[in-house]
């Protein structure tokens, strides 16, 4: 669809950025971050340009899977703050013009929540079916051979009821039934709740987790596991995850925010393109961005990522809005994947496609995968499977903010280390750095924000290869040509059926800027440039 056709909304034209809140800034000394540590560094949030700030959970909870597992829906977490710190933040977020995003975490609950507590209590508790519990098999083994995606076996034995009860994550994350409705208008009371403190949207955890098939059929089995992945690869989730009956519930979720004002839903949605799409829902009734984890998961290779581009594009329905992520809590880093001069190159890739960009934590200052020795591994699912080099704590390390000690994030001993780089990758060091990622990163939000073409224009595909991918951005009569080198190698671009001149208004490496765009384009490895073309 012509953008001219649409009327955008905050969550359209702005720029989110993910905060991992254990991460961010610590304001009491015990090594955490915190809600009045994020409140500290608004002032740089909205200086950097960003427009909504999601926040990974901050909920009661045990802390199994670090707040993935919640306790209490309603209460955050004392590591976190109290409530009056969070009705702050959000206060503090709004008087700065920016939106508030939270997570919202509806496929499980902790196994210390109270809905829990009771439906373990006994079989014929009323919230028994609150959950999934199944009978052993005949033969005493479990319902199925559903996997969890945290290593082993997805069911748990209770011994008490003598029955298993089904986990897609720890056995302290018990999965809720969606067929239930009375957990369906549990859930959508907690989003009611936030929603009437103002909260402007959720990103919703596993989205496509949320229903799992009614007769419990096994799944089959992967013919492309190998030994290195992990153990949940072994089998096709087909059954556990992204059943029909999960659009019903998006639905019933989505509705739940139209009763009120401009607010959103983010879904977390591990799923190929065509499966991706069903999420904006019939009638775009669904998620507004079931998130674009393409950049994530293609290999770093121009042609490759150009046409998964395209049939991205391709692919949305109609009014529905693309969105684009290069990283978040659960993978590597960026610059750790592609190299921190390529970062740049992905950097300005996120923020000139067409859709709305989430930026991780960090990554605009090139933080990278910190290496965490063995014993200091905390991330459940680097524990399970300590082989297989999979923890998360690596992309989880504390904010590198400047060169003091313990890089002003806490002035305790942070919960994860730092790298001992960090006094010269932060962003004290960057910030009048004409030449730095965080420079980058700013510049290009700006000229997104102020550039119709850029912010919200239609997106042509013009040129890829096995090095560069170009296209343009176009809003009426402007428009912006996007070359980039997503090799190391120098390459050279000469568009067969355009003619292109124009001026580089914002490069990689900045020399190029000001520079005339004529016939053909050379660029170095790891670069890339954007040009006003002439009108
Ligand atoms: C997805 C979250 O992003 C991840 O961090 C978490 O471990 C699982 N869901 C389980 O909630």
């Amino acid at each position: 669809m012509k953008e001219e056709q649409l009327k955008h909304l905050w969550w359209q034209e702005g720029v989110i950025y993910q905060i991992y809140p254990r991460s961010y800034q610590d304001s009491n000394s015990d090594g955490v971050g915190d809600l009045q540590g994020i409140i500290k560094r608004l002032d740089y949030l909205k200086w950097l340009g960003v427009n909504a700030i999601w926040i990974s959970p901050i909920f009661s909870s045990p802390m199994a899977d670090f707040g993935y597992d919640i306790a209490d829906y309603q209460d955050i977490h004392p590591l976190f703050g109290t409530m009056a710190d969070f009705d702050e933040l959000l206060a503090e977020v709004h008087n700065r013009g920016m939106k508030l995003i939270l997570d919202l975490v509806p496929n499980h609950t902790s196994d210390q929540h109270p809905w829990f507590l009771e439906s373990k209590s006994s079989r014929d508790n009323p919230k028994r079916d609150w959950y999934i519990w199944e009978d052993a098999l005949p033969d005493g083994s479990e319902p199925n051979n559903w996997l969890s995606v945290f290593g082993g076996s997805g069911w748990e034995w209770d011994e008490n009821t003598q029955q298993y009860y089904y986990h897609a994550f720890l056995k302290e994350q018990p999965d809720l039934n969606w067929r239930n409705p009375d957990v369906q208008e549990a859930m959508m009371n907690v989003m009611r709740f936030w929603l009437d403190k103002g909260v402007d949207g959720f990103r919703v955890d596993v989205m496509w987790h949320m229903v799992k098939d009614d007769q419990l059929r096994d799944n089959p089995p992967n013919p492309h596991y190998e030994p290195h992945m992990a153990t949940y690869e072994k089998l096709i989730p087909a059954y556990s995850t992204d059943q029909p009956e999960v659009h019903d519930i998006v639905h019933k979720m989505r509705a739940v925010l139209d009763e009120y004002d401009e607010r959103m839903m983010i879904g977390e949605i591990y799923l190929p393109i065509q499966k991706l799409m069903t999420y904006y829902g019939s009638d775009n009734n669904g998620a507004h961005l079931p998130f674009n984890f393409l950049l994530l998961s293609l290999k770093w290779e121009a042609q490759q990522i150009a046409s998964n581009v395209d049939m991205y594009e391709g692919a949305l329905p109609d009014g529905g809005w693309p969105n684009w992520v290069l990283g978040n809590h659960d993978q590597p880093r960026i610059t750790s994947r592609v190299g921190s001069t390529q970062a740049k190159v992905a950097a300005m890739l996120l923020l000139t496609l067409r859709g709305t960009p989430t930026i991780y934590y960090g990554d605009e200052i090139g933080m990278r995968d910190v290496p965490i020795p063995p014993e200091e591994v905390q991330d459940p699912q680097g524990l399970n499977m300590p082989d297989l080099h999979l923890s998360r704590d690596p992309a989880r390390t504390p904010m590198q903010w400047e060169d003091t000690n313990q890089a002003g994030f806490t002035d305790s001993k942070p919960w994860l280390r730092l790298p001992d780089y960090f006094r010269r990758i932060n962003v004290k060091v960057q910030q009048d750095d004409p030449f730095s990622m965080l420079t980058l990163y700013r510049r290009l939000i700006k000229l997104r924000q102020e550039e119709p073409a850029l912010k919200i224009g239609d997106y042509i595909p013009v040129y890829s290869d096995n090095q560069v991918f170009s296209f343009i951005r176009k809003s009426g009569d402007s428009r912006f040509l996007v070359v980039l080198n997503l090799s190391h190698r120098p390459c050279y671009f000469k568009p067969k059926h355009h003619k292109f001149t124009g001026v580089v208004v914002l490069a990689t490496f900045p020399e190029r800027e000001n520079t005339a765009i004529t016939e053909s384009i050379s660029l170095g490895g790891d670069e890339g440039i954007l040009v006003r073309l002439d009108a």
